[in-house]
């Protein structure tokens, strides 16, 4: 079924100038780019997207490592778009990411892991309208 998710390039991405192989992994699995934009994520932002998490004693370094640069908004759109991306990705922690993941490739440790993805469709409508209302 044709699905949107939502992406998010990190900082780490855009200042280790990542950018464009991160977006060649998901064009090479038939994933298209239904919208993009770079933004600066607010606290309002954050703490809306990253609510679960508020009482994790990692979250001062969570929101800390989202507002350090710009950001890269992602819509992706193809079949399975939510799965299919959440795989490209890989697991959270990069030590654990499958090697051929994004993650796993790249990813250095669990708060500075370079992508978000949305995990379900409800999820994915949810963060696609809280970065895109606008
Ligand atoms: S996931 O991957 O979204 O299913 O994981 P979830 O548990 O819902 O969200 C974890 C997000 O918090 C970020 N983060 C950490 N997780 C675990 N341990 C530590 N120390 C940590 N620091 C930050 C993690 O990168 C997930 O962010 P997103 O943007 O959702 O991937």
């Amino acid at each position: 079924m044709t699905e949107q998710t939502l992406v998010i390039i990190k900082p780490d991405g855009l200042s280790r100038h990542l950018v464009g192989r991160i977006i060649q992994r998901f064009e090479d699995k038939q994933l298209q780019i239904a919208q993009i934009k770079k933004a600066m994520l607010t606290q309002t932002q954050l703490r809306e997207h990253y609510k679960h998490l508020i009482d994790q004693p990692f979250f001062p370094s969570l929101m800390a490592y989202m507002m350090e640069g710009p950001v890269l908004l992602l819509i992706i759109e193809g079949e399975n778009a939510v799965l299919q991306t959440r795989k490209l990705v890989g697991a959270t922690d990069p030590m654990e990411a499958e090697m051929g993941s994004l993650r796993g490739e790249l990813g250095t440790d669990k708060t500075r892991n370079l992508i978000h993805a949305s995990d379900s469709v409800d999820t994915a409508d949810e963060e696609i309208a809280r970065f895109f209302a606008n």
